[in-house]
């Protein structure tokens, strides 16, 4: 993934000024920086979710900026899993659904959907709570049910705004653990948060933000896992 002197201009606002940053595949970075710097505003063009007002946003190859809405969807579908801090479940379907809906809107059919969702839920450590709807679910297993959608057609980059943002530091300390295991798999992360204890167990390189600009950005030996 690859930003290149991208700005994004909201009014008289630049949530973005000038961010080039650089993602291989495999890495995985934490984005850090107070409140209105910008790093929800970088995750957004990094999913097509927005649009750059000047400069280029490159992911898996393929020039984000430049699609259309019908092609960016398909692609962010397809090629980017998403994250968020207060899980964006639906509550009225259960687990397993939640998850497989990822895979179904691919055109994956119903029953390889559930397969690769049941898998996936397994691997999360949350298989016995597959029929059970958001609303019973503790944060943690709502967050890992988050996880689980993400991954269901194996992206190419997973983004995170505040994974851990909603979470009790029980749960969280789950969450971090699962991030840390999927990029050490293999999987390419960029996260935002403000949880210095997931920054510093699961990044292999930090970038700070200040007003919508990179000040730092270094690479980092992850913590020792206990
Ligand atoms: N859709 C929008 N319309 C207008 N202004 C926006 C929009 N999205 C973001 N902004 C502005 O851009 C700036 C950066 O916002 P952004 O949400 O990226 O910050 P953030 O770093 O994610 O903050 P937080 O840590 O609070 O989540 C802020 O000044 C915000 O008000
Ligand atoms: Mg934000």
């Amino acid at each position: 993934m690859r930003l290149e002197a991208v700005r994004k201009v909201y009014g008289d606002v630049a949530a973005l000024d000038g961010v080039s940053l650089e993602v291989r595949g495999g890495d995985a970075v934490a984005v850090m920086g107070p409140s209105g710097s910008g790093k929800s505003t970088l995750l957004n063009m990094v999913a097509g979710l927005d649009k750059p007002t000047t400069g280029t946003v490159t992911v898996d190859g393929e020039d984000v900026g430049a699609k259309g809405e019908a092609a960016l969807a398909r692609f962010r579908r397809r090629r980017i899993g998403m994250v968020f801090q207060f899980f964006n479940l639906l509550d009225d379907l259960p687990a397993l659904e939640n998850v497989a809906l990822a895979g179904r809107l691919v055109g994956v059919p119903a029953r390889k959907a559930r397969a690769r969702a049941l898998e996936l839920l397994d691997e999360l450590g949350i298989a016995d709570r597959r029929a059970a709807y958001p609303a019973v679910l503790s944060g943690g297993e709502r967050q890992r049910v988050g996880v689980a959608r993400a991954l269901m057609n194996r992206p190419a980059l997973l983004l995170a705004d505040e994974p851990t943002g909603a979470l009790d530091s029980g749960t969280g300390e789950q969450v971090r653990d699962l991030l840390l295991d999927l990029n050490r798999k293999g999987q390419t992360v960029l996260l935002v948060t403000h949880d210095q204890a997931l920054a510093g167990r699961c990044a292999t390189r930090l970038v700070d933000f200040v007003d919508g600009r990179i000040v730092r950005e270094v690479a980092q030996a992850r913590e020792p896992v206990k």
